[in-house]
């Protein structure tokens, strides 16, 4: 039985689309059961659409309840019955609720090499430092900023005249084949965490 998936999206969607290009071939294992945003006017949601997968919106207005936006936000995703969440491009923290439901089948991608530059701007912090490799880590979501466990990762050089826009661009190249790798990976086998370590089980795990 393919891994059930839920993605969620805040943006242009380039990882979501992805992760429906990949599950078009046989070998990749995992469905796509529904896209969901906090921002209802998204080419991530169109892409879906697009696709035909179920999409629901669900904003988080100004000065409103933040758990109870958790909340809301946990049954609308458990609705669809998810065996993982993939935070693709995710704007917003999930809350209590939500690391409670899901805990440890919250996946996130982000555009630097965890544990440096965590935060909105991994890519603009890394070409700030001077660094000259980054990349892209997809880890498990805890109840920190882009601090859980790690699955994978992927290296990109900074080249000398990079700007935030053309190193954010081509770390996403790698960040697409990673985050399918990583989900390709979750449909074959079983995982767990030790310490910090993820470890990979059988197929039978699941
Ligand atoms: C990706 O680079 C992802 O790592 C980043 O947003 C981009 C989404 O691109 N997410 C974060 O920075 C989360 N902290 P997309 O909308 O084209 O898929």
């Amino acid at each position: 039985m393919a891994l059930r998936v839920v993605v969620l999206v805040s943006g242009s969607g380039t990882l979501l689309q992805s992760l429906i290009d990949a599950q078009s071939g046989p070998e990749f294992g995992a469905r796509i059961v529904a896209v969901g945003s906090d921002r209802p006017a998204v080419e991530g949601l169109d892409r879906a659409r697009q696709a035909g997968i179920p999409t629901f919106s669900h904003p988080l207005p100004k000065g409103a309840d933040r758990a109870a936006w958790d909340r809301a936000l946990t049954e609308l995703v458990a609705d669809h019955q998810p065996d993982v969440v993939v935070l693709a491009g995710f704007m917003k923290l999930v809350g209590a609720a939500f690391l409670e439901k899901f805990s440890g089948r919250i996946i996130n991608s982000h555009p630097a090499l965890l544990p440096s530059f965590p935060g909105m701007h991994g890519t603009r912090d890394a070409l700030d430092h001077g660094v000259k490799i980054t990349g892209s880590t997809v880890f498990l979501v805890d109840d920190g900023v882009d601090s859980g466990a790690i699955l994978d990762q992927a290296a990109v050089r900074v080249l000398d005249d990079d700007t935030v826009d053309s190193l954010h661009e081509r770390i996403k190249i790698t960040e697409r084949e990673l985050l399918v790798r990583v989900v390709a990976r979750m449909a074959a086998q079983s995982w767990w965490v030790e310490g910090r370590k993820i470890c990979w089980g059988g197929s039978d795990g699941r």
